[in-house]
């Protein structure tokens, strides 16, 4: 099986924040895998537009500079070859400078994007500059991060601030988890595979379990955290995608407007989700590092640095069925799944199922891509009908070899960028509903006083979380044991 590279045409592609982090740890290392595997077109250009006064000499410098630390086994006479793909542009994003040289060195025959890889309080004056001098043309695409806002009202102001200057089917909202080789693999499982789909709903599923842990803390990144917390930061968006992957009907066609709608309906029929559904934390100082509060440089923050909750989809698929999700930082372990429980069989003719814990499918999203199935099985050998549970184990790596080598999520969507393909982003719609479910419980913990429960550096998170399980009589997947 090799991997396939299609191809994509000619492009001009803006990144705006090209000095910044993001460009440096993701953006241009993408790019740049995407050169070496012969994907980019020789006429694909990178232009990088900054404040920062550099000569495009100087630019492509600090680009090598990168590579050698963010793709270290880069041969050298590759990373030579990408630079010359590079140009700079020094602009200044709310004022006039810069910004008619960029138009000018824009091909009209190329694929044009601008990556905004900037703070979304910048969105509304670059795009405007773009449309004012005349790049933000008919096949233009923009492309935009998260944070897409900080509540709904936030979000809604954004996404008119863009629709004033691009339409619709040209704003590429980046959701990096979205970009994931397992979870596209989530879409393949169940729509390509006549084996689960029959099961896939309430009648069969006790539960379904969504963790994102994290070992590391917010150490770098405190200021931006202490005002998001986990919710912002991970709830609303990519555990949200997760969600809606795991739990939408088939589209009709594997094409944008048909996936995102059937995701925007699993978003719309959530329940508001009770107080006592979630459960928030905050860590210890631990071997890992300080207290979260001290990390984030705001001893007294309520922020969360974990939450757990149980959430419920009104819908006749998943009517009773609780979907439980949970991340946090400074856990036991990085660690990203799916876990699908299933029901046990409605009549055990074995006398001792009781400890079972039943059939369970796990799709493993990092660190080790892959996918398990829990099963049931006799113990071997004499002694009576023992039974026990084997894991029924794909390590892509395994069995796929050198082509489960995944790429970055974000040299697939970048691409998708250039290709034209939305798919794989959200719509403005998509954000505005999940930032409208989540907004009740954010709004109600800044309105309160309560900070949120401790809990131990590399643990599993706060008692209360396993609580919220163990009340159910149900139980949380270990993390990393
Ligand atoms: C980012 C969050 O979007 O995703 C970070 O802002 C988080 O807080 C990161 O650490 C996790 O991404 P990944 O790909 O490492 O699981």
């Amino acid at each position: 099986m090799a991997s396939v590279n299609i191809p994509v045409p000619p492009f001009d592609l803006v990144v705006f924040g090209a000095t910044g982090d993001l460009a440096s740890r993701k953006i241009l290392p993408a790019l740049y895998r995407r050169f070496e595997a012969g994907q980019m077109p020789a006429d694909g250009r990178i232009i990088g537009a900054a404040r920062t006064k550099l000569s495009r000499a100087a630019f492509r410098k600090q680009v090598g500079a990168i590579l050698g630390e963010y793709a270290a086994d880069a041969p050298a006479e590759r990373v030579k070859a990408f630079l010359n793909c590079l140009d700079y542009v020094v602009l200044d994003a709310r004022g006039e400078d810069g910004w008619d040289k960029l138009a000018a060195s824009l091909r009209a025959d190329a694929v044009r994007a601008f990556y905004l890889s900037v703070g979304p309080s910048l969105f509304g004056p670059i795009a405007r500059r773009l449309e004012r001098f005349g790049m933000a043309v008919d096949g233009a695409r923009i492309v935009v991060e998260k944070p897409f806002g900080h509540d709904l009202a936030s979000a809604e102001a954004l996404n008119a601030e863009l629709r004033q200057c691009f339409a619709e089917r040209q704003i590429y909202r980046i959701d990096h988890y979205l970009g994931k080789e397992t979870v596209q693999n989530l879409m393949a499982l169940r729509f390509a595979n006549a084996l689960f789909e029959p099961l896939w709903n309430c009648q069969h599923i006790d539960h379904v379990q969504i963790t994102v842990a994290e070992d590391l803390g917010v150490a770098g990144r405190g200021e931006y955290y202490d005002r998001a917390g986990a919710m912002r930061d991970m709830v609303q968006n990519h555990l949200m995608q997760l969600l809606c992957l795991t739990a939408m009907e088939p589209p009709s066609r594997f094409e944008p407007d048909a996936v995102r709608d059937e995701k925007l309906k699993v978003i719309r029929a959530l329940d508001p989700v009770p107080p006592g559904d979630i459960v928030r934390g905050q860590y210890r100082a631990g071997a890992g590092g300080p207290a979260y509060g001290d990390e984030a440089g705001n001893p007294d923050s309520r922020t969360e640095s974990f939450v757990a909750l149980k959430l419920h989809i009104s819908n006749w698929r998943w009517s009773g069925t609780p979907f439980y999700l949970r991340t946090g930082k400074r856990l036991r372990q990085r660690l990203s799944e799916i876990a699908i429980i299933f029901r046990d069989p409605p009549h055990s003719i074995f006398p001792k199922m009781q400890n079972r814990r039943g059939n369970a499918l796990i799709i493993r999203l990092q660190p080790d891509e892959g996918i398990t199935l829990r099963m049931t099985i006799k113990e071997p050998g004499p002694g009576g009908m023992r039974l026990t549970e084997v894991p029924l184990d794909m390590t892509f790596a395994e069995a796929l070899g050198e082509d489960a080598k995944s790429p970055e999520a974000y040299e697939r969507l970048i691409m998708d960028v250039i290709r034209g393909d939305q798919t794989l982003f959200m719509r403005g719609d998509e954000v505005e509903a999940a930032w409208e479910w989540i907004g009740p419980a954010i709004s109600d913990w800044a309105e309160g006083t309560q900070k949120p429960a401790t809990y131990d550096s590399g643990g599993s998170g706060p008692e209360d979380a396993l609580m919220l399980m163990h009340r159910d009589g149900r139980r949380w997947r270990g993390i990393g044991e």
